[in-house]
């Protein structure tokens, strides 16, 4: 199946749609399995499953998986993906943070650490993957040119990936050079996915990942062979897709 594309006014509408499917979904399996991306675009999402929680709705027994974490900073670093994702989600929704897994990037052995992560996903059924998209196509953090066949493991981000998050470090070269990621087939897993892309400057990669032939050096191609997949951006992440005459879902 195509992926569905919805496009919305602005970030905070879309961040709204995706909270409401969230929040129906906890409504109809209270222990829901909820697969949760890193970075600014899925902070609309969080924001309005707050306003949810605010008005009833019991998320106490839903267990997140982040997608990702950066291998040597420090455990408790305010950059680290565990603190970012206790400050944006776990803390506003008032949930136990014992509810967030996340890769251990602090871990001796980080491959050991990735092993662990994947082995702990393989014993659940993520219901829901919120995903964002980098600029040059990647999910999680999947960069170009990873196989499709990953499982969870230790991945080296390029230059431009960490050039696009210096904006939280004092300096580019402060960014961690490895991560621990969900692997393409771990996210593929999942029973259902929405990715969330907002800008001009995710343009290119959503009309890549939705109209391009799927190929390993667009990651987020293969979310055109996922039967459940929804994209939600705003009008200017989906001007690639008016260039193209590329109209899917
Ligand atoms: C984060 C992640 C990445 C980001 C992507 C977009 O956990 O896995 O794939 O979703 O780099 O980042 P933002 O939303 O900050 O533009």
């Amino acid at each position: 199946m195509t992926p569905v594309v919805e496009i919305s006014a602005d970030a905070e509408t879309t961040g709204s749609r995706v909270a409401e499917r969230i929040a129906a979904l906890i409504e109809a399996k209270p222990d829901a399995v909820i697969g949760v991306a890193t970075g600014s675009s899925p902070e609309p999402v969080y924001r309005a499953l707050a306003r949810h929680i605010d008005n009833g709705l019991d998320a106490s027994a839903v267990s997140w998986f982040a997608l990702d974490e950066y291998v040597g900073l420090p455990l408790g670093h305010p950059q680290s993906y565990r603190a970012v994702l206790e400050r944006v989600l776990i803390d506003p929704l008032g949930l136990d943070a014992a509810s967030l897994h996340v890769p251990d990037g602090a871990a001796a052995d980080p491959d050991e650490a990735a092993q662990a992560y994947e082995l702990a996903l393989a014993g659940t059924t993520v219901d829901l993957q919120i995903l964002g998209i980098g600029e040059n196509g990647h999910i999680g953090f999947n960069e170009p040119g990873t196989p499709f066949t990953t499982t969870t493991h230790r991945a080296g981000l390029t230059r431009s990936t960490r050039m696009a998050n210096a904006r939280f470090f004092d300096s580019v070269d402060l960014v961690p050079a490895e991560c621990l990621t969900q692997g393409l087939a771990t996210i593929m897993r999942a029973d259902r996915i929405e990715l969330v892309a907002f800008g001009e400057r995710k343009a290119a990669a959503v009309a890549a990942a939705l109209c391009s032939p799927v190929t390993e050096q667009c990651p987020a191609s293969i979310l055109q062979t996922h039967p459940d997949v929804r994209f939600g951006v705003d009008a200017d992440a989906a001007g690639g897709l008016r260039e193209m005459h590329c109209v899917p879902g």
